[in-house]
């Protein structure tokens, strides 16, 4: 016995391969043993279905089509397996070492949910209304450029997945296809992504495609005073033979293209309003000063995001700057966040601390990477039924009763003991 679980508790990794073939050596041998015996002659099926089921972990299984995924991270498996390793690198890690993109996801943790019970849950209304439109889902898709190095139809089979569900996708500047391209498909409503370039005429031609497209709000990026450090993306990009993915928005202008602009400062949104009609959405919030500064600045609305853990490293989680983001804001403009979501109760827990909505990022370009729009389709409707079902547990029959009631956090209070209500 003391051979099989080793000696003492040790954290010593080097004696783990000893332990592992004794372990497997000792379930192999129970289970000829079980089926050796008269008694359990009919459990004979049991060693075809042994090694798949309970030797295999269903979050690691592959699934062979969108439709038979479970949950996003078998999505996520099976986007490693069909993407080449320039791609893959491409959308899976962070700045430097990865601790704001872990941050993102460690946040929710935090968080335990609080159920209500006998709560007449028969209907569940998802809708949400932003900048005087009506959205079916909170759950929008969060701009990503590039798309074509995941899936031949890059952007125009996001655009179709998200319209089939009807879901609101921000087309990014430096998406593959042009902005009246996508939105040519979509069919359901687009928001533009901008990156301000130092050259504000090619600024102003962006935004005039945007406008010509249809798109009614402008959601300027504004984490990027400089590029983050993604070192496996640019290792893979190095030593890739594909070449660069077009970039729709850019082909019909002559002038200098560059994106980018460390000059930026609180200026850029008189000059925005003097450009556009559209509404203003600022992306990259994650202070209480900078919320404060936006609605003073005249801004309609925030996306709490640190671009995925993208940008800056060490930062926080943004489910962690969200509420000093609705602290400075003060109720004046709608929020929204991104950043590790995977679940609907990530989903939940993100409206009951006060969000407005929520974007996802990688999840949907699992399922643009695994299975073209289908994937899109499937990651939308896995997340749509596991946030309608935590609201049926919850109680909570539509997104405004989601409030910081439903919500208690394992940090506690200042102390960080204790369970505390919010
Ligand atoms: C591969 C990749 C490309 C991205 N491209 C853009 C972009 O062009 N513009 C932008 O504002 N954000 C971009 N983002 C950030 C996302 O909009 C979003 O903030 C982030 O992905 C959310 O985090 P999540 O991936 O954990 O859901 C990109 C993110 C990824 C992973």
């Amino acid at each position: 016995m003391d051979r099989i679980r080793g000696s003492g508790a040790s954290n010593d990794a080097a004696r783990e391969p000893t332990l592992q073939p004794l372990t497997s050596l000792a379930r192999r041998r129970l289970l000829e043993f079980m089926l050796g015996s008269p008694a359990l002659a009919s459990m004979a099926a049991l060693s075809a279905w042994w090694p798949s089921a309970a030797g295999a972990r269903p979050e690691l299984a592959i699934p062979e089509t969108a439709q038979k995924s479970l949950d996003i991270f078998q999505i996520k498996a099976a986007a490693q397996r069909t993407l080449d390793l320039q791609a893959w690198h491409f959308i899976v890690n962070g700045a430097d070492d990865g601790k704001t993109m872990s941050a993102n996801r460690r946040a929710f943790d935090d968080w335990q949910i609080r159920v209500r019970r006998l709560v007449d849950v028969s209907h569940i209304d998802t809708r949400v209304e932003l900048f005087g439109e009506t959205l079916r889902s909170p759950i929008i898709l969060a701009p990503v450029g590039g798309q074509r190095t995941l899936h031949a139809g890059g952007e125009l089979a996001s655009a179709r997945g998200a319209a089939g569900r009807e879901h609101l996708m921000i087309c990014s500047t430096v998406s593959s296809y042009s902005i009246g391209e996508i939105a040519a498909v979509a069919g359901g409503p687009l928001w533009f992504q901008l990156y301000v370039s130092k050259n504000r005429p090619f600024t102003r031609h962006l935004i005039r495609s945007a406008e010509q497209a249809g798109c009614r709000v402008l959601v300027v990026t504004i984490d990027g005073p400089t590029l983050g450090n993604r070192e496996a993306e640019r290792w893979f990009r190095a030593r890739s033979s594909t070449g660069r993915v077009p970039m729709g928005n850019f082909d019909n202008y002559d002038g200098p293209k560059g994106i980018g602009d460390p000059s930026m400062n609180w200026e850029l949104i008189a000059w925005l309003r003097e450009s556009t009609q559209m509404k203003i959405v600022l992306k990259g919030i994650v202070t209480r000063e900078d919320a404060e500064l936006s609605v003073h600045h005249g801004v309609d609305g925030i996306i709490v995001s640190n671009h995925g853990g993208r940008q800056e490293e060490s930062g926080r989680g943004t489910l962690e700057s969200l509420p000093e983001v609705l602290d400075g804001v003060d109720g004046e403009i709608p929020v929204l966040i991104d950043g590790g979501i995977r679940r609907g109760t990530d989903i939940f827990k993100a409206l009951a601390l006060g969000a407005d909505a929520i974007c996802i990022g990688r999840p949907y370009l699992w399922g643009l990477g695994a299975f073209g729009e289908q994937g899109v389709t499937r990651v939308l409707a896995l997340l749509r039924s596991e946030l309608k079902r935590i609201m049926q547990f919850a109680g909570t029959t539509s997104l405004a009763a989601i409030g910081s009631e439903y919500l208690v956090t394992r940090r506690g209070g200042e102390g960080g003991e204790g369970v505390g209500l919010l």
